[in-house]
């Protein structure tokens, strides 16, 4: 079943036509598909292409495989080449020759355009919500655990932070993400749709009917460029990657706190396995999977990235390469995301186990240096009088805070009661993170 037999002699060779077949996997589009016939046909009537009566059968034919599909009554399977034939064999099976009208002052190469288009853009947009959900989240948790934890550099205890500083982090990250993601909506906001297969047709079509119809702001300048622009693809999918890669360093961070080493969190049952021999544990895998799909999210970027790299203008079929990986990306950060926001809602913050982290690394040695800037001692030296602190504690099994007076004069002068306050963590948050940040 196929809409081109007219000027061969033969049929395909067997395997050329499975090779050829892209319904296996674009079968996705139907509704997109759909849709932006609706918008053709539309704009063939008001253009005088239809009449009135030719374009409302084409319309409730469309609208009667679109309800059929959705109900189930008609399925997507069949030995179709792609998706546009599916819906054009089914329209002209079901209504006749007039169905052979809908594709007057069209190409499959517009329409295909159009289509993942249409699919990007509501996908695109369903992962500003996703990322949306998962920054309320995060912002939740944050604010509920507003309680002392070290801060690292190196992964070794550096100065002390809060967990909510910690998790704010990627709050930004992610809000980042939301407004590159609605940057790449913005830029693709221009119809293909009447470009043709390249060069636009002589029939007296209205772009900006099928633009207006379809949501966009405008249709595209130019036709070579509207049939093969994926650029569009590739800046989502740089934004997924991106945002993949912000979750895998989170995941990373879940991991590396669940251990026994850390013990800074508890990650709930729902999101955590089980051991087939080893009775006793309890595995992240869900944050191991996101860090782990994170490779496939990038794969699928470069793979489209080296598909474009060598084509010339216009549409070439390695173009149809650009679906199964776009698909696949969706998929994955959809639930990335997802189980991401579930993994961070459940978690349990064992404040016990931070505090005693932060007390046991000296995560107040920058703030006694500034203290002794503040006494005029100039910061290099006060560097390097700390350093002694810090060794001779060591060597004593204390904290900083845990020396008397009498020791800390020891190694230097201008050392009074006073130190103690300003080294406490609590104060030393409410004079850095908190107050710098508000
Ligand atoms: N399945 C094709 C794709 O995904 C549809 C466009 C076909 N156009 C063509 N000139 N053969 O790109």
């Amino acid at each position: 079943m196929k809409l081109w037999g007219g000027r061969f002699r033969k049929g395909e060779n067997k395997l050329m036509e499975e090779f050829n077949k892209s319904f296996g996997f674009d079968c996705v589009l139907y509704k997109k598909d759909i849709e932006g016939s609706l918008a053709h046909v539309y704009m063939q009537v008001q253009v005088g292409l239809l009449t009135e009566e030719e374009g409302k059968q084409i319309t409730e034919g469309l609208q009667g495989i679109l309800a059929d599909i959705e109900s189930g009554k008609l399925a997507l399977s069949g030995d179709y080449e792609d998706i546009h034939s599916f819906v054009e064999i089914n329209l002209i099976e079901r209504i006749g020759d007039v169905g052979k009208k809908l594709h007057t002052a069209r190409s499959r190469n517009d329409q295909v355009a159009l289509d993942m288009r249409l699919y990007a853009r509501e996908k695109a947009n369903d992962m500003v919500g996703h990322i949306a959900s998962l920054k309320e989240t995060i912002k939740e948790v944050a604010d509920n655990n507003s309680v002392i934890m070290p801060g690292y550099t190196h992964l070794q205890r550096a100065q002390v932070v809060t967990f909510k500083h910690h998790l704010m982090a990627y709050y930004n990250m992610f809000d980042r993400d939301e407004k590159r993601i609605k940057n790449a909506l913005e830029i693709l906001d221009e119809s293909p749709l009447g470009c043709g297969a390249l060069a636009g047709t002589t029939h007296n079509i209205d772009r900006n009917i099928t633009a207006q119809k379809l949501g966009f702001k405008k249709p595209m300048d130019n036709f070579m460029d509207g049939v093969s622009d994926r650029d569009y693809l590739l800046e989502l999918m740089s934004d997924f990657s991106i945002i993949m890669m912000h979750l895998s360093r989170l995941s990373e961070e879940l991991v590396l706190w669940s251990s026994q080493e850390f013990k800074f969190i508890e990650m709930d049952d729902l999101f955590t396995t089980g051991s087939s021999i080893m009775p006793q544990k309890k595995n992240p895998d869900g944050a191991e999977l996101i860090r782990g799909k994170t490779g496939r999210v990038y794969g699928n970027l470069f793979a489209l990235f080296t598909v474009m790299k060598g084509i010339p203008l216009a549409y070439n079929k390695d173009m149809q390469e650009d679906k199964e990986g776009f698909f696949d990306s969706v998929k994955t950060l959809e639930m990335c995301i997802q189980i991401m926001e579930g993994m961070i809602g459940t978690l349990k913050v064992r404040e016990d186990n931070m505090k005693k982290a932060v007390k046991g690394g000296f995560l107040n040695a920058t703030e006694v240096a500034d203290y002794l800037v503040n006494k005029n001692v100039p910061f290099r030296d006060a560097h390097s009088i700390v350093g002694q602190i810090v060794i001779y504690c060591e060597d004593h099994n204390k904290a900083i805070e845990e020396l008397e007076l009498d020791e800390l004069l020891k190694f230097s002068q201008v050392f009074e009661r006073d130190i103690y306050d300003f080294i406490d963590y609590n104060n030393i948050i409410e004079k850095g993170i908190k107050k710098n940040l508000k």
